[in-house]
């Protein structure tokens, strides 16, 4: 029989594989080279794609934790908001390498609409990662909920991101957008509008 710690540590182990995905996947294909004719957009593309799936995931374990009340959601919450920082590292850095080589860095990122958004979630997200340790927590105090509040604000300018530069099928992007306004309206009934707001107090 496993004990409660041993289980817990199976849980988390099975959610760092499951996050471990996308990235097996993009290996997988570019060791078979099955890319597509324009490889790089399609590396930045999946990247992306992960980084917004894993934020949105780490998004459902607070609500996993209230309605199943088993705390293994909530033990694997801040590995999982790590991992969808880490795709969005990976995502952005293939984006300077693939699509823009590294260059007019300035003008692609005030021009076009969609990449401001992208650039403002990722800004947000690296103050939640570098405050996500036990002891930035403590220190933090009760200005560590607010800040990660910005969580809420990152799901809404990623998912801008992600609909902004449609071009024709945008079923897959409104569901992703459906799923984030469930999340977002779930806080609210539980929390308030105060909840929901960055820096905000309750
Ligand atoms: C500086 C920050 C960022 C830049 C410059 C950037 C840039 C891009 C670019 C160029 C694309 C491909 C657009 C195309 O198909 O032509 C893209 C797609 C995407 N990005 Fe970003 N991005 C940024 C941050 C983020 C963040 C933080 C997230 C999520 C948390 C994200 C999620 C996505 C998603 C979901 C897609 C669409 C993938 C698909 O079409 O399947 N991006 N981004």
């Amino acid at each position: 029989m496993v004990d409660r710690q041993g289980f817990f540590l199976a849980f988390r182990l099975l959610a760092a594989f499951l996050a471990c995905v996308p990235l097996l996947v993009l290996a997988i294909n570019i060791a078979r080279q099955s890319l597509g004719p324009d490889p790089g957009q399609e590396v930045t593309e999946s990247l992306g794609l992960a980084a917004l799936q894993l934020l949105i995931v780490t998004l459902c374990m607070t609500p996993l934790k209230r309605w199943t009340g088993w705390a293994g959601w909530i033990r694997v919450r801040r590995m999982l908001g790590l991992f969808a920082f880490f795709y969005a590292v990976l995502h952005v850095l293939a984006f300077l390498q693939f699509i823009l080589g590294w260059s007019d860095l300035w003008a692609t990122f005030t021009k076009r609409p969609y990449i401001v958004a992208g650039a403002l979630s990722f800004l947000m997200l690296v103050p939640l990662a570098l405050t996500s340790t036990k002891g930035m927590m403590k220190r933090l105090g009760k200005s560590w909920k607010g800040l990660h509040k910005l969580v809420y604000l990152i799901a809404i300018t990623a998912w801008l991101h992600f609909i902004w530069q449609a071009r024709s099928d945008i079923g897959e992007m409104v569901a992703y957008g459906l799923v984030i306004v469930g999340l977002l309206a779930l806080r609210w009934k539980w929390n308030g509008p105060q909840g929901l707001i960055p820096f905000a107090k309750g």
